[in-house]
């Protein structure tokens, strides 16, 4: 490994995954050096070429276990890494009530790495992606940062607040070396306009859009919608979908905050649009806006399943700057044409 004098870079672990690769973008065009570190257990080199054509270079990339401690105090040390987006860990709700430890061990380890890692080096600033899952069955939308969080129903849930509670402990006892901000992010979907990268789901998928996407892609018969029955303007749940280039944009900018107004700090920004959409909702707008009919089914509700939330991000857009700016016809069509071009390039091989 070789040190790198000139210049400071971001550290973005699980930057080859869904979220992390639109980070990578957006890092890149705010004239940020990368280094991703990510293991590859749920992601693949091809996000890796995909960054590299949209950004015209190569990111720097270590495919590296965010637990090993030797390895990323090696990272940090070479590239003299002060600044971190952590990402790296498992997501599904579904596979973490069924394997509870490993979702401990991976989501909590990688942050428990990292905390050290930074405290030996002297200094650290923390973007850390939490999850709107953290406020359980809110008391009231739209959900503001005060809402009780921790409430949580499965142990992926638990882990994000967890990571919250731990990052909010060691921060405190830094004595002014570390900083974070934790942001609650709703529900992301889409894709960078290129196509170039976008949400690849092992397996059946578990959340709506790539659902849809794959019916759209005749992998999938058709749509189960979990319920036509709640309390919502047309029975089906409601949620904040916030386009996952508006959501990457929003890492760079709490990272610019975090460098000049949170030293010592620990703040929390929910990342979303503001705006509920139904289930319903999505499946007309994508169909509409790339003219392909999704067959759909009403099924019994998801457990665990809640009718409606969506964020208050006025806080995100007062002290930030930042606030989502992509509609979700942007979403919709952006999802559609990374399918394709991602199915037409898997092909090709
Ligand atoms: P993802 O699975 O695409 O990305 C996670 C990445 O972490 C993957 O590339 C995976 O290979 C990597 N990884 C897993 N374990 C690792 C380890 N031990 N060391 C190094 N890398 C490891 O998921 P995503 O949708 O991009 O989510 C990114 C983060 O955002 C996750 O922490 C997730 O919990 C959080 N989040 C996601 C959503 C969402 O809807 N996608 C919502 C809220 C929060
Ligand atoms: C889910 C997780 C949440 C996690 C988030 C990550 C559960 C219970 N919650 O949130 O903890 O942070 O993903 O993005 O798994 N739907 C269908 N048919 C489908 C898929 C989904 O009707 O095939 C409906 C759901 O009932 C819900 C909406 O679409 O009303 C959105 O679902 P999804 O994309 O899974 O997100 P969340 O449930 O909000």
């Amino acid at each position: 490994m070789q040190k790198n004098e000139n210049s400071r870079a971001v550290l973005l672990t699980g930057g080859a995954g869904y979220i992390g690769s639109h980070i990578a973008v957006e890092l890149a065009a705010a004239g940020k050096q990368t280094v991703i570190v990510d293991n590859l257990r749920n992601a693949s080199e091809d996000a890796l070429r995909g960054i590299a054509e949209i950004t015209g270079s190569e990111p720097v990339f270590y495919r590296v276990d965010a637990r090993d401690k030797d390895a990323m105090r090696e990272i940090v040390k070479c590239h003299g890494i002060a600044d971190v987006i952590h990402l790296a860990g498992l997501k599904s709700v579904a596979e973490s009530t069924k394997e509870p430890l490993e979702y401990y061990n991976v989501n909590l380890g990688t942050t428990l790495t990292l905390l050290e890692v930074l405290l030996e080096s002297g200094e650290g600033r923390i973007i850390f992606s939490s999850s709107a899952t953290v406020y359980g069955i809110p008391d009231h939308v739209p959900v503001t940062e005060e809402a009780i969080a921790g409430r949580c129903f499965n142990p992926y849930g638990r882990t994000k607040y967890f990571n919250e509670q731990i990052i909010n402990d060691v921060v405190a006892a830094s004595e002014g070396k570390l900083s974070a901000v934790l942001l609650r992010y709703f529900n992301p979907i889409g894709a960078h306009p290129s196509g170039l990268i976008g949400e690849v789901p092992t397996g059946v998928p578990n959340n709506l859009m790539p659902y849809i996407t794959q019916v759209a892609a005749g992998k999938r018969e058709k749509l189960y919608i979990y319920g036509n029955d709640y309390e919502t303007r047309d029975g089906t749940g409601v949620r904040d979908y916030i386009h996952v280039v508006d959501l990457a944009r929003g890492h760079v900018k709490a990272l610019e905050w975090l460098e000049s107004h949170g030293k010592g700090k620990v703040e929390i920004f929910n990342l979303g649009t503001g705006q509920g959409r139904s289930v319903l909702e999505i499946v007309e707008t994508f169909q509409r806006v790339n003219n392909i009919k999704i067959p759909y089914e009403f099924a019994p509700r998801r457990p665990g399943d809640i009718a409606e939330y969506y964020a208050d991000p006025s806080k995100a857009e007062r002290e930030l700057g930042w606030r989502a700016e992509l509609s979700l016809e942007d979403m919709c069509r952006d999802a559609w044409n990374a399918e394709k071009t991602l199915q037409s390039r898997a092909k090709k091989g």
